[in-house]
């Protein structure tokens, strides 16, 4: 399949089925092009589309990003998740204008030395934005690439990731149109992986690469990818201080990085009931209650949340660290998704 027919499929069907109208397409513009590809690395389109069009608006280039307080980025990521994302964000925009200029580099080689650029994104990038011809690998594209050839090594092992790299490089478009080819051949594998090449019903009837499809003519793409080492996952129990006086001020502590939520403003944290019974005042305790305990589910760990109300007519209690936020300035704040829940919740009753 060297020859370029798969591509030359791939790139025809993109054409009349794949997604053409996505805010951070129609443009070769690398920052809204890298903006949308780290929002899209663990987020649904369908979010990512308002938190994106939100982002340009407030940072409509990669110098008012980097000019932006770590703070003001977070409070607009805030519920995406995965804040790391948002920090490295950051991080990466003050990295282009301090190395690079001002502007992003154009190889997926240079891309990749950038905080929070992988080498799937660093291909996305190049390839979209620059017509580089290099291949993209994230978890849909490689559930397409292992189905079409059939490729069952285990992806538990670096050695076969390697291999399938290799394989999906020998996919791309190949001679004198390959570079202009490459922008709709890189969207054409992200969308036949998220609307065709589905995990359990892949919908090979309307496949423009079935011919190809090793997988498909076996009777057996449900077997692909191919990982035997699942993550394993733990859990976690943490107690929470909700201190809330009576005009709607909540108190809010910074938290410490790294560690879970790091940068994000949060109730206080404890990891034991003992502690946080400790941080309260003794004249205070009799108004202190549980709430019902509730399960947060990280990537690695389901998180159980012991929050504890304290309420008070005027904000003069204080702890060692944080502040009272007012009711009208929590919510611009950047707080973990299970938090601002909570405290919404609270709001609208
Ligand atoms: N997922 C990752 N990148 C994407 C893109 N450019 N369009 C749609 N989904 C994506």
């Amino acid at each position: 399949m060297a020859d370029g027919a798969f591509a030359k499929r791939v790139v025809a069907w993109q054409r009349t089925h794949g997604r053409n109208d996505l805010p951070w397409q129609n443009t070769q513009d690398p920052y809204r092009v890298w903006l949308s590809e780290i929002m899209l690395q663990q987020t649904q389109v369908v979010t990512v589309r308002n938190y994106f069009t939100r982002f340009i608006a407030r940072f409509p280039n990669v110098a008012s990003l980097a000019q932006a307080s770590l703070d003001d980025v977070l409070g607009l990521w805030s519920g995406l998740g995965y804040y790391s994302r948002a920090r490295n964000l950051h991080c990466c925009a003050q990295q282009v204008m301090e190395l690079h200029g001002g502007a992003f580099p154009a190889s997926a080689e240079v891309l990749e030395t950038l905080p929070g650029i992988g080498r799937s994104t660093a291909a996305a990038i190049a390839s979209l934005c620059f017509g580089e011809g290099v291949a993209i690998l994230d978890a849909n594209v490689k559930r397409v690439v292992t189905r079409v050839l059939g490729f069952d090594a285990d992806l538990a092992q670096g050695v076969h990731v390697r291999a399938l790299w290799d394989a999906a490089t020998e996919l791309l478009p190949v001679g004198k149109d390959a570079a202009s080819a490459m922008p709709r051949y890189t969207q054409g594998m992200m969308d036949l992986g998220a609307t065709v090449c589905l995990p359990k019903k892949p919908q090979c009837e309307i496949c423009p690469v079935r011919e190809d499809c090793v997988a498909t003519k076996a009777g057996d793409p449900q077997r692909y990818p191919v990982r035997t080492r699942t993550l394993k996952r733990s859990s976690q129990s943490i107690w929470l201080l909700w201190a809330q006086s009576g005009d709607g001020a909540v108190w809010l502590d910074k938290r410490p990085t790294p560690g879970v939520w790091a940068g994000l403003h949060c109730l206080p944290l404890f990891d034991s009931e003992d502690a946080l019974k400790l941080a309260v005042p003794r004249t205070l305790q009799s108004t202190l209650h549980a709430l019902p305990v509730f399960t947060h589910v990280l990537t690695h760990k389901d998180l159980y949340l012991h929050v504890w109300r304290l309420d008070l007519a005027d904000p003069s209690a204080a702890w060692d660290a944080g502040r009272w936020v007012a009711g009208t300035d929590w919510p611009a704040q950047g707080l973990p998704a299970p938090i601002r829940k909570l405290l919404q919740g609270s709001a609208a009753t």
